[in-house]
């Protein structure tokens, strides 16, 4: 069995696009050289406001990276959503995928019920795990497309 949490939590990083840019650039190398150690998988999904993250793993591992993430001071009040036992994980690639919102999802948010700002306390957990596997669809479909352009 597959341990899934989802939580949410406000993102305190002062600053523009590119201080956006270069604390997430952190977070995610972080996340790779860990996740990929604990073998925990999942998705960050971002914008100005509000970080909602999926973790999954084996319940420990998962239990013990977000109890570390909870603490990090680049974000306040992270509020667990949901968690659940899952027979396998639905973000098998990522050790941990991310999406900043921009205008070119827009749509995909838009087809998920989000509209002009997102507001995590009012999303039910399956919601973002659809919008989480829609983006990482997205995300996967532009880099091939660069790859391709390269
Ligand atoms: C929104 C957010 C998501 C994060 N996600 C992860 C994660 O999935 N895995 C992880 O190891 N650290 C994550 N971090 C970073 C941790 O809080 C912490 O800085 C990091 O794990 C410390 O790693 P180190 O001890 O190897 O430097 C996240 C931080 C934030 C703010």
């Amino acid at each position: 069995m597959i341990h899934q949490l989802v939580y949410y939590s406000r993102n305190t990083v002062q600053g523009g696009d590119r201080a956006m840019l270069t604390n997430l650039r952190e977070i995610v190398s972080a996340s790779q050289r860990n996740n990929s150690r604990d073998g925990v998988t999942g998705f960050l999904i971002f914008d100005k406001t509000w970080f909602v993250q999926i973790l999954e793993g084996d319940k420990a591992q998962v239990v013990e990276t977000y109890n570390r993430i909870a603490r990090d001071t680049r974000h306040s009040t992270a509020t667990i959503l949901n968690v659940r036992d899952i027979e396998a994980r639905f973000f098998p690639n990522w050790t941990m995928g991310g999406a900043m919102r921009t205008p070119e999802m827009e749509e995909i948010y838009l087809e998920h019920g989000i509209g002009s700002a997102m507001d995590p306390s009012r999303l039910k957990s399956a919601q973002v795990v659809a919008l989480a596997l829609d983006l990482q669809a997205f995300e996967q479909a532009k880099r091939q497309g660069q790859r391709l352009a390269g």
